[in-house]
């Protein structure tokens, strides 16, 4: 683990107008750290992930992050050029829902392909081979590469969703509920799916879940929030067997099988 952060956020705040989205939220996260943000309903989650990922404009407070190049930049002073860059190449983010994530209308290798073609990858057939390659990672099969998404069960999709943005080895993905709108079997299939990946690539990660369980397995750090705000901190195992904040303790006390 490197000493310098890999992102930095300081007093994040969001507001909607009069409504509190998220308040004076501070984090860090290093390289090779998953880093979970649990919560109920309305807690901030995705308001805060937003916010980090640039995809919402804060209301207050900086987000910084250390670059490839080793410099550490505040988000808010990139270039627009930059930023997308940024995304293209050292993020990733996968959405709760696999549609907001894929193009539906091309198939399973266009999305991959597509994803390598941003980076300035041209070589058709290394592109097909690097797609073929990543749908057997999350376990698609090869012959389904001229499908498209509309024809993938929901798990598939968001298996899809998945190789398509590690495809380009990020070093940070964003997650919010991956695993939330399928059922229970699939849902443990596809996260001991992103365990492997996330161990195997080393990646970093920001994983928002309201999920303890899902925390538990993937998570090395976990923030926990309660009406925008995060009300306690620590290692996963930690926050789960010892938690101190009553909040917390509710939330544990309510999922007796963590
Ligand atoms: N576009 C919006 N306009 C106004 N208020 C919003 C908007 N998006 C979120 N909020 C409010 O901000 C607060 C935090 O919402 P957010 O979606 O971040 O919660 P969450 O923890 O992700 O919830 P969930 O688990 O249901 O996804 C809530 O009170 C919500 O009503
Ligand atoms: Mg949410």
């Amino acid at each position: 683990m490197s000493e310098r952060p890999l992102l930095t956020a300081t007093a994040i705040t969001r507001h909607y107008g009069t409504h509190v989205g998220c308040e004076d939220v501070s984090l860090d996260i290093h390289e090779g750290e998953v880093l979970a943000i649990v919560g109920e309903s309305g807690s901030g989650k995705t308001t805060l992930l937003n916010c980090l990922a640039q995809r919402l404009a804060v209301t207050s407070g900086q987000v910084s992050y250390r670059m490839r190049d080793g410099e550490t930049r505040d988000l808010a002073s990139l270039t627009e050029a930059e930023r997308r860059f940024l995304m293209r190449t050292d993020w990733g983010f996968v959405h709760q829902n696999p549609a907001d994530g894929l193009r539906m209308r091309v198939s399973a290798g266009a999305n991959i392909g597509e994803r390598l073609m941003a980076v300035g990858d041209r070589h058709y057939g290394r592109i097909r081979e690097t797609a073929d390659d990543w749908l057997s990672r999350v376990e698609i099969p090869g012959l389904r590469i001229d499908d498209r998404p509309t024809a993938f069960s929901g798990g598939m999709r968001q298996r899809l969703q998945i190789a398509r943005n590690l495809v380009t080895h990020p070093r940070l993905v964003f997650m919010d509920e991956p695993t939330g709108g399928l059922d229970v079997s699939v849902q443990a299939r596809l996260l001991d799916l992103l365990r492997g990946l996330v161990d195997a690539l080393g990646l970093s990660a920001i994983i928002v879940t309201h999920d303890l369980a899902v925390a538990r397995l993937l998570s090395h750090r976990m923030i926990v929030m309660k009406n925008g705000r995060v009300v306690e901190t620590g290692l996963t195992d930690r926050v789960l067997d010892d938690p101190r904040h009553p909040y917390t303790q509710l939330l544990v006390a309510s999922i007796l099988e963590v």
